[in-house]
């Protein structure tokens, strides 16, 4: 089939280039120029796994290309694909002018039969929108054109996207148009072949399901990172707790981890979206109100432990910190706990050395020219003389580190771990001071 993305983010991209593996024809269009330079030079403008080898290989076999030429891109898709951006508006609902402009873009030159899909995460109602402003569009042209709008919301994880995509939990699809579902269904159909896994819903349901996911999952992780402060100051481990109750099916043990406050694209911009939704519809949602509170608070979690282990007081102090990503196997910085940490530490007098496996250069970037914070190539090259090892991402590579050249290089054997990644038992037993998160009670012996 003819497929069209809009925009060349994580969502279009990574759509674009796994319905290319799949046989069809994609075209990828962005207004930005220097995005699709990179990708037509074979460049890669995010990090996400598996990602580039994919669009290389498709691009070689001329099923995938790129695009800022807007006319050429909405004449050759029969499936029109929407996702680009929906930033955060000032009052936190979503903005959708990339949205609307770019279903405007459409109207105003499609001549054949087009099936526009949703694939951004944008507010119920959208579609309707989306369709009313390409009627309009057509209105001004004077012509007449078929036409469906369908939801599909993409429920890919950064630093997953094509296996998400590749393998799917469930393909949701709003539509209330018989040839737009038929189509749909079609250009699923090889990622949906052990199990019927598309659902149809009606578009709102559709578009309200993304939301109700992300702000399920937020929810759960503010309340294990609530519990957790709580079970530390009750002298329990919430991570014998987190087992615990996990294995309750009904509670399941995934996403619920305690850490520093969830980050990303994603879940702040979502639960914020959906408070604001709610505030207009008359519907006060108390507890994604929390949930949001939470999380800030959170974020501040490992800098409060700082403070009370030294008094009160970090000026002068140097700190090596593990980790810049809003989670591993992303560069992705957007609402990364890693930035307030940094912050809030160089705005008491302290230092930073800081080391992530890719998120060095958007560090960089968005942090650069603080005062007081530098980077190393290598995980090892932060450590020395720093009073304390804070670890914020959970990169694989940190799992396992080499606790005794930690403990030489470090001014005191002293870790804060964000993100409990190591054994409190095994931790003391090496010589090291430990504080995790929620981590009171008495570890249980080591097996
Ligand atoms: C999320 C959703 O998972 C995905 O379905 C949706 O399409 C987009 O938003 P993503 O933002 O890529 O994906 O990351 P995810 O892996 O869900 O993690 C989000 C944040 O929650 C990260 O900051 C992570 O560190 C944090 N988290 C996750 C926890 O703190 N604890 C957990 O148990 C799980």
């Amino acid at each position: 089939m003819k497929v069209t993305t809009i925009g060349t983010g994580y969502v279009g991209l990574v759509t674009g280039a796994c319905l290319a593996e799949m046989g069809n024809q994609v075209l990828c269009l962005d207004v930005d120029a220097e995005k699709i330079r990179v990708l037509e030079a074979g460049g890669m403008p995010i990090h996400e796994p598996g990602l580039l080898e994919i669009v290389r290989r498709n691009v070689a076999a001329g099923r995938l290309a790129f695009t800022t030429d807007v006319d050429r891109a909405v004449q050759h898709g029969t499936l029109l694909f929407i996702g680009v951006g929906t930033p955060p508006g000032e009052d936190g609902s979503a903005d959708l002018t990339y949205v609307l402009a770019a279903a405007r873009s459409i109207g105003r030159r499609m001549t054949d039969y087009k099936v526009v899909v949703d694939k951004s995460t944008v507010p119920v109602g959208t579609a309707d929108a989306v369709h009313a402003a390409i009627a309009e569009e057509l209105a001004m042209r004077g012509v007449q054109v078929p036409y469906a709008v369908v939801s599909n919301p993409e429920f890919l994880k950064e630093g997953a996207a094509v296996e998400d995509f590749m393998r799917p939990d469930r393909i949701i699809v709003g539509a209330d148009d018989e040839q737009a579902l038929l189509l749909m269904r079609a250009l699923y159909s090889p990622f949906n072949r052990t199990q019927d896994r598309l659902m149809v819903m009606d578009v709102r349901s559709a578009e309200f399901t993304k939301y109700a996911a992300n702000a399920m999952l937020a929810t759960r992780i503010s309340f294990m990172n609530e519990l957790a402060l709580l079970a530390e100051a009750q002298g329990a481990d919430i991570e014998q707790v987190r087992r615990g109750i996990g294995s309750d099916p009904r509670i399941g043990y995934q996403f619920l981890y305690p850490g520093v406050g969830y980050g990303g694209s994603c879940f702040p911009k979502d639960v914020k979206a959906l408070v604001q939704t709610g505030a207009q519809a008359g519907v006060e949602l108390r507890v994604l109100k929390a949930v949001e509170a939470a999380n800030e608070h959170q974020k501040q979690v490992l800098v409060a432990k700082l403070l009370q282990r030294f008094d009160g007081n970090l000026q002068g102090r140097h700190f090596a910190l593990w980790g810049l990503a809003f989670k591993p196997n992303t560069d992705d910085m957007r609402e990364a706990p890693a930035l307030v940490i940094v912050r809030e530490l160089l705005a008491r007098g302290a230092t930073v050395a800081a080391y992530d496996p890719v998120a060095m250069p958007e560090a960089r970037r968005l942090l650069g020219s603080a005062a007081g914070l530098r980077f190393g190539e290598r995980a090892e090259d932060v450590l020395e003389g720093a009073d304390a090892l804070l670890l914020v991402t959970e990169w694989k590579e940190f799992r396992t580190p080499d606790f005794d050249a930690i403990k030489a290089r470090l001014k005191q054997a002293l870790v804060f771990d964000g993100r409990n990644q190591y054994d409190p038992a095994l931790m003391r037993l090496l010589g090291f001071e430990y504080h995790g998160i929620g981590r009171g009670g008495h570890p249980p012996p080591i097996a």
